[in-house]
Order: structure tokens, then C-alpha cells, then sequence
């Protein structure tokens, strides 16, 4: 089903993307694939679809509830539950799991008669077959410990080479300063990787897709409603996916799609301040009223608190905002944050 709210895995239901499926399958032999966009834009479904239909086995690690400071043993654990999770395709691996232990810091994965084994030798063991393995979120490994797991992805590009890596990234920013393919202290730098970046839809094609839609429901949706949905959205599918289900579901006007979604926005905002800072509401609040230089903004932010922002800070402030692919160039790359942000700063300073 078109509107069908978790990410699609079947080709008949993910709309519009043969050119990135297509994409991808060309450039299957590249050693790490990084597919970045928006959030929503539809990166898990065309990862998604794309394994379903490939014939290669895979396992996409879902890295997205790994803590901020996550330990190795938080990684191996995600890790082996997705081996285990396609018992069908990695039965020999996973018999050989026994264990995972912390001596000293240091994490093992016991294997059954092997000893302990780490991660640049557990990718030699998926080695033995052409696999694909993906991590959707991989922004979320950065931290501490994100060098082991750099150094063992370095590893098995120079020797695994029957492993594809693929990477999504909604904080395409984020992903890309993790990576370090471009940073000589890396032990990625200079590898070579294919970039598929993940577009919005035309506004045809965003018209098409809720007309598909809707006709797959057998319903009927007035003209202005439609027209609404195609100008707020923005060719976003998860949004489009979003309005359609609800209509289907029962809020017919329009207004209450609306707001609901930008309460979905609002809250992911919301945690972006919780773990940021409070500041961050507030500069954010400056850019949804239309400041668009970087002295605007800060004459905002000085006269909301009362004194001066260092020019650093505000510096930092913004691009951390670009790497999260929240704003470009003091545009929001989503038009839903842009609302989102505005009621984001009212909570922030009822709360004071
Ligand atoms: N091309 C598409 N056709 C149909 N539904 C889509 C398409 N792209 C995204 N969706 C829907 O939009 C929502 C977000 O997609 P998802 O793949 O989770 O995006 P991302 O991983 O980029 O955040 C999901 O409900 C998904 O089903
Ligand atoms: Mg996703």
C-alpha cells in the first residue's frame, strides 16, 4: 500500500524511485554506498526494497537507538541481534556466537572454539560470502568509540572485498564528518565511495503519488485538499505518506493533518534542544522568521537573552544546524521544521 506508514520493502509500493534503484544496483560492487536526504525523504524504503530485491545476502543494522556514547559491547549487541534476526542467511555465523563479554574495557564476541573475535575479523568471516551489510543511521556511530569501528570498516575494504558497506544518513552532514573520507586523519580518508543523495519529488510526481494513492484506497479527495497538501509537503514522501494515512484513517480537513505533523516535527526539534542546548531553539526561531545572515541572526539571539553570543558559538551553532540537515544557507530544508521551530521557541519559553 502507497500509504503505508513504516518504510516500504516491496518495489510496488515505493513510488517513483527506478532511478535510484536502478542506481544503486549499478554501483553494487562499490565498496561502501552512501545513500543520504532528508529525514523522510524515503532512504530506509530504497534501502529496503533495493536488498529485497538484490541477490546478495544482507543485514541492515538499525544503529538508531545506539546511545549518544555508545561502548563497543552496545554495538556488538545490535550487531548480533541483526545477524541472529537473519538466521536464514548467516546460520554459521551466528552458531558460532557463544558470547559477548567486557575484560578490561576491551569487548569480545566469543565464538564457539575460535577464541574472541573482533570486529575487523568478524567482517573476515562475512567475508566468506558475497554480502551486503548496511547501517541505516550511520551518523549514530560517531562517538568514542567510533575509530575501532572506522579502523575495521578500513580493514575490510583493503581485504574483504566480497563485503558491500552501504550507509544511510538523514544528518547527511553528521554521516559525512563520521565517514572522514574526506579528513586525512581518517582511517577512511580518500576511499573511494558512491554518493546516492535522495531528492524530494517534483510537484507532478508528488501529485501523482497522492493521486495513486488515494485511487488504491478508493477515495475521493477534492481538488483543494490535494492542492494543500502538494504546497505545504513539499514533495516529501513521508510527509505525502503521512497526509494520505491520516485522510484514510479519518481527519479529513486539512488543518489537522497539518498540525499533527508539525507536532511530529516538533518533537524531533525538541530533542535536537534537549540535547544541545537551549540556544539552539532560539536561533532556530530567528531563521523561521525569515533571518537570513548570520548578523541578523545573532542580533536576534542578543536581544532575546539579554547579552552577547560569542561569534563562535553562533558559528558552531549554525553549521551544527547544517550538519543535521536541518537548515542550508538559513533555509530549513523541511518546511515542517520551518513551522515546527516557531512553536518550538513559544514551549521553550513557557517553560522558563
Ligand atoms: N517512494 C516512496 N513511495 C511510497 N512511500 C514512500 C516513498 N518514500 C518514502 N515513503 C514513505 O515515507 C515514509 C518515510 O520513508 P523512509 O523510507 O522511512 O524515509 P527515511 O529513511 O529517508 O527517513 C515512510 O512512511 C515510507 O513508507
Ligand atoms: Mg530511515
Amino acid at each position: 500500500m502507497l500509504f503505508d506508514p513504516r518504510p516500504k520493502t516491496r518495489r510496488e509500493d515505493l513510488f517513483g524511485r527506478e532511478r535510484e534503484l536502478e542506481n544503486l544496483a549499478r554501483n553494487i560492487d562499490s565498496p561502501i554506498t552512501v545513500i543520504t536526504g532528508i529525514r523522510r525523504i524515503g532512504k530506509s524504503s530504497i534501502l529496503s526494497v533495493f536488498l529485497n530485491e538484490v541477490n546478495i545476502p544482507s543485514i541492515i543494522v538499525d544503529v538508531r537507538n545506539l546511545p549518544l556514547n555508545y561502548s563497543l559491547k552496545d554495538f556488538y549487541h545490535v550487531l548480533s541481534k541483526t545477524l541472529s534476526s537473519r538466521m536464514d542467511r548467516f546460520i554459521e555465523i551466528i552458531k558460532g556466537i557463544s558470547s559477548i563479554k567486557v575484560l578490561g574495557g576491551e569487548v569480545e564476541i566469543k565464538w564457539k572454539g575460535k577464541g574472541a573475535l573482533s570486529l575487523p575479523l568478524l567482517f573476515d568471516l562475512l567475508n566468506r560470502k558475497r554480502v551486503i551489510v548496511a547501517f541505516d543511521e550511520g551518523q549514530k556511530l560517531r562517538g568514542p568509540r567510533s575509530t575501532e569501528i572506522l579502523n575495521a570498516l578500513a580493514h575490510a575494504y583493503d581485504y574483504d572485498k566480497n563485503i558491500t558497506f552501504i550507509f544511510t544518513g538523514s544528518e547527511v552532514g553528521l554521516l559525512y564528518s563520521f565517514l572522514g573520507v574526506n579528513d586525512t586523519k581518517s582511517p577512511l580518508y580518500g576511499r573511494y565511495h558512491y554518493n546516492l543523495t535522495i531528492e524530494r519529488f517534483s510537484r507532478d510526481l508528488a501529485e501523482d503519488f497522492l493521486k495513486a494513492g488515494f485511487k488504491e484506497l478508493n477515495i475521493e479527495v477534492n481538488r483543494e485538499t490535494i492542492e494543500e497538501a502538494l504546497s505545504f509537503f513539499n514533495g516529501i514522501p513521508g510527509w505525502l505518506t503521512f497526509f494520505g494515512n491520516e485522510y484514510y484513517k479519518g481527519s479529513k480537513r486539512f488543518a489537522l493533518i497539518k498540525d499533527m505533523a508539525v507536532n511530529l516535527a516538533l518533537e524531533e526539534l525538541e530533542n535536537v534542544v534537549k540535547e544541545r542546548g537551549k540556544r539552539y531553539a532560539t536561533v532556530l526561531r530567528a531563521i523561521a522568521l525569515g533571518e537570513k545572515s548570520w548578523g541578523k541572526i545573532k542580533r536576534y539571539v542578543e536581544e532575546k537573552e539579554g547579552s552577547t553570543i560569542s561569534s563562535s558559538i553562533l558559528s558552531n551553532i549554525i553549521r551544527n544546524l547544517e550538519d543535521l540537515s536541518v537548515i542550508k544557507d538559513y533555509n530549513f530544508l523541511d518546511p515542517l521544521y520551518k513551522e515546527a521551530s516557531l512553536k518550538l521557541s513559544y514551549a521553550y519559553r513557557n517553560s522558563l
